[in-house]
């Protein structure tokens, strides 16, 4: 098959972990027969420095062009003064709402190898993480009104948080989708104890739970759900919510496998063009270092195999190749075990080779 696919290296250590991900792309092209090429797009802080534009139009055409999008990441402290409309992370938003990719896949999974690595007990990690926050991306406050004014030297800043019953309805149908292919539970969370996108949102996901009764609907409070995330994950499969819930929620759910640059997402509309990202930033404390994890990007490009290009051989050969390379102990920074015997089976690697060894490692599945 021949496929194009829009690459944003973005900021920070973006385009290390974006070279990464190619190579191990690269790696299962060669090994199916397939071939992807790939359109270079600028976005966040150095398309601002390009472009004078988070995401210039030509760029976001390109990424429609494609037939999909593998992003590494945006943002630094170079951009912090700009105007909050012009900043990096607007390209990303404007790029989200551009390609209408409303729902976000991050699964929180610990892998068997790295259970160590996770801050919680061990008694509380034997008891299984496995589950997935689906995130509304395109609406709600992060899209709502964003002003600051200034009445008598006192400023007041707003930011809008509103959401149509169309909205809900459709991310709460990918909810309760997503639940009826794993263990039929879906939980869904948020704020209606004091918010009216809330009590709509819950209201919209009681109506939907009559067309799905195959699957166990639930409702918890979002900062109920933040504690019972620490406190028994093994509680939750699939946990649907808004924007803002999901993005806090859903780093809270990574550090619990044990790194945040471990996880993967996928975020998708109504076309098979997906948005595929590590859900950790750019990093730019150890960005050119060849230290970050590339693992996240890679199980991105997994995931854009599985859900966009309807190749789950190849997908399946990614994450074998991961797992294998953390059977063999080779371990960045930010997985290596903190024990000194358990490390002492360890190999610390940098970015560049972690790539390599992930690229050796594929095999047909
Ligand atoms: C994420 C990030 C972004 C978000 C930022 C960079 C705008 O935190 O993907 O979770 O909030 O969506
Ligand atoms: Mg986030």
């Amino acid at each position: 098959m021949n496929k194009k696919i829009a690459l944003i290296r973005g900021d920070g250590i973006g385009p290390e972990i974006v070279a990464q991900a190619q190579k191990v792309l690269d790696g299962v092209a060669a090994l199916y027969g397939h071939t992807f090429t790939y359109d270079e797009v600028d976005m966040g802080g150095v398309a601002i420095d390009r472009w004078g534009d988070p995401l210039p139009a030509a760029m976001l055409d390109k990424c429609l062009a494609s037939d999909s999008v593998l992003l590494g990441a945006v943002g630094g402290n170079k951009w912090n003064d700009v105007p909050g409309n012009m900043r990096p992370e607007r390209g990303l938003l404007r790029l989200r709402a551009g390609m209408g990719v409303y729902s976000n896949n991050r699964p929180a999974k610990i892998w068997p190898q790295l259970a160590s690595a996770s801050p919680l007990k061990k008694s509380i990690v034997d008891k299984g993480i496995d589950f997935i926050i689906v995130r509304e991306l395109i609406g709600g406050i992060y899209f709502g009104q964003h002003k600051t004014e200034e009445t008598d030297g006192q400023k007041t800043a707003t930011d809008v948080l509103q959401y149509t019953e169309a909205e809900i309805e459709r991310i709460g149908r990918i909810g309760f989708e997503t639940a009826r292919k794993r263990s039929g539970r879906l939980c869904s969370v948020e704020k209606s104890n004091v918010l009216d996108s809330s009590r709509l949102w819950k209201a919209v996901m009681h109506r939907l739970a009559g067309e799905y009764p195959d699957v166990t609907l639930t409702d918890m409070l979002v900062d109920n759900c933040a504690m019972q995330i620490v406190k028994d994950p093994s509680q939750f499969d699939v946990i649907v919510t808004e924007n803002m819930f999901g993005d806090i929620l859903s780093d809270e759910a990574s550090m619990i496998t044990g790194s945040i640059g471990m996880i993967p997402s996928s975020s998708l509309g109504s076309s098979t063009c997906g948005l595929y990202e590590p859900i950790h930033g750019s990093a730019p404390d150890i960005a050119g270092m060849d230290i970050a994890n590339p693992i996240g990007t890679v199980l991105s490009a997994a995931m854009m195999l599985r859900y966009s290009f309807d190749m789950p051989a190849e997908a399946n050969a990614i994450e074998n190749a991961v797992s294998a390379v953390l059977d063999a102990g080779y371990r960045t920074g930010d997985i290596m075990p903190s024990d000194p015997e358990e490390a002492a089976g360890c190999q610390r690697v940098g970015c560049t080779r972690m790539g390599d060894l992930i690229t050796g490692m594929l095999r047909k599945d």
